[in-house]
């Protein structure tokens, strides 16, 4: 008998996303659970998974518009499949000091297309160096907090009960 089959989709503009998935997948095969891991715009077959964790950044507000793609495309195999969804980013930060609920919000935001079983927000990093001309413009404004605050006890330990949540349900 084979174990879950999870798939793990990202959305990102600078890589953290990105590292935050691969950190929740490399928590998923310590547990003995298999997973393959993509950008949201590699679209493939999806229902063949037993399981999807969808992954985005917060960009005022909103999850990154090819996550929220991904969820209004899989919409119809996504109604049959064990869904967890992690956002990341900074109105929440530094950790402890700030609600998380507007980018909780952000995820509630997709129930029309998707209704997932577990939600999770993680303290993202912001650094001005490197971002395009009109993410430049836009933060100049707001004056966002600089640093890398991800918390990366808080990712495994959030990645430990996605796994143990999807060996219950998968059985
Ligand atoms: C233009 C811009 C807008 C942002 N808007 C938000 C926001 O509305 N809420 C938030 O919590 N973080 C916001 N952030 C911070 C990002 O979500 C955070 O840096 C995230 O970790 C970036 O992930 P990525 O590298 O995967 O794109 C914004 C960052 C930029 C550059």
């Amino acid at each position: 008998m084979t174990g879950p089959h999870v798939l793990i989709a990202y959305a990102t503009k600078y890589g953290t996303t990105k590292e935050i998935a691969e950190e929740i997948q490399d928590v998923l095969t310590e547990n003995g659970i298999e997973s393959d891991l993509i950008n949201v715009m590699e679209r493939g077959i999806i229902d063949s998974y037993d399981a999807v964790i969808l992954g985005s950044p917060i960009y005022m507000g909103k999850m990154l518009v090819e996550a929220r793609e991904f969820c209004q495309h899989y919409k119809p195999d996504l109604a049959d499949i064990w869904l967890a969804i992690f956002v990341d980013g900074i109105s929440c930060c530094p950790p402890g000091d700030k609600k998380t609920s507007p980018l909780i919000a952000a995820i509630d935001e997709m129930y029309e297309s998707v209704n997932p079983a577990m939600k999770k927000v993680f303290a993202g990093d912001f650094s001005p160096a490197g971002l395009s001309e009109a993410d430049a413009q836009i933060t100049d404004m707001v004056h966002p907090p600089i640093g890398d605050f991800r918390d990366h006890k808080d990712i495994r330990t959030w990645a430990r009960e996605v796994a143990s949540a999807i060996s219950e349900h998968i059985v």
